[in-house]
């Protein structure tokens, strides 16, 4: 599958998504959220993909946000109809059982903060610079901001970011929670090359099963959450790699899990 705007490339398990805009800080036109859409869609049904990166070409930007330059007309009713009509991507990463994850050098505003937010785990450079800016532009978040924002890093912290539009610093996002790591710009990449690996040697079903757990229990009453958490528990108690994993551990051997 051939991309304008985006890049995927992938390799033992790991796929790579590389946001190729780098003359506009990686901002998001039409045709990269399509792109994006196509290429979440896809690679949730791929089995042979275990994790994934999202990253931003150059070392300016993961991504400036959306194009502002198709913000200048009000939209005519039509097209505000057809973009209704196309299911958003972020609607697609949420899809993807695979964990997903966000290497995010430089700028990351507005959309492509957002993005990295449908992320769910967020590696950021030193020299990384955050924000919910829309804001400035007369505009709100419509990519998921304004409702993963606060369940990330609570309502007050959230609403002071999306009410103010700050920008703010690696150090401060790693602080109140908005990434998990920080490391020194030039090692991002590497970084989340590293832990995607890591986590795609990891036995395949279980993996997505933990992500499931969690992502879908957070929408869940404590109750219905601990149920799904026993079935998902259960449903592995099945599986080879779970024999895979204790023979491994009583032979003091690395196990090699298959996925069955
Ligand atoms: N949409 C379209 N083009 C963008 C863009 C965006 N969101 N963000 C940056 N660009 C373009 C600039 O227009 C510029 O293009 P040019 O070289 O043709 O003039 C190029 O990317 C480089 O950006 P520039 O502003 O010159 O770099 P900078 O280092 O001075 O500032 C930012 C970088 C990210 C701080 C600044 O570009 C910015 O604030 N962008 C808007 C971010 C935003 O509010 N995003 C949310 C949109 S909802």
């Amino acid at each position: 599958m051939t991309y304008e705007t985006i890049r995927l490339h992938t390799a033992g398990g790991v796929a790579s998504v590389t946001l190729d805009r780098p003359d506009v800080l990686n901002a998001m036109n039409d045709r990269m959220r399509a792109e994006l859409t196509r290429c979440f869609g896809e690679l949730a049904s791929e089995d042979d993909v275990r994790v994934i990166v999202v990253t931003g070409a150059g070392e300016r930007a993961f991504s400036a946000g959306a194009d502002i330059r198709e913000f200048v007309e009000p939209e005519p009713p039509v097209r505000f109809r057809e973009q209704r009509r196309r299911l958003d991507f972020r609607g697609a990463m949420d899809r993807c059982p695979q964990p997903l994850i966000a290497a995010i050098r430089g700028y990351a505003f507005g959309g492509g903060l957002e993005l990295a937010l449908a992320c769910d785990i967020r590696l950021a450079g030193d020299d990384a610079r955050l924000g919910l800016t829309e804001i400035d532009l007369g505009i709100i978040p419509g990519g998921g901001g304004t409702q993963r924002l606060p369940r990330l890093v609570g309502r007050g912290k959230a609403l002071e970011m999306i009410l103010t539009g700050a920008r703010i610093d690696a150090r401060e996002a790693l602080r109140i929670g908005l990434v998990e790591r920080v490391v020194p710009a030039a090692e991002v990449l590497s970084s989340a090359l590293e832990l995607a690996k890591a986590l795609a040697a990891k036995a395949p079903v279980a993996l997505r099963y933990a992500k499931e757990a969690v992502m879908k229990g957070l929408g869940l009453p404590l109750e219905d959450g601990l149920r799904l958490e026993h079935d998902l528990a259960t449903l592995l108690r099945t599986t080879q790699d779970r024999v895979e994993g204790a023979r491994a551990f009583l032979e003091k051997r690395k196990p090699r899990f298959t996925g069955t």
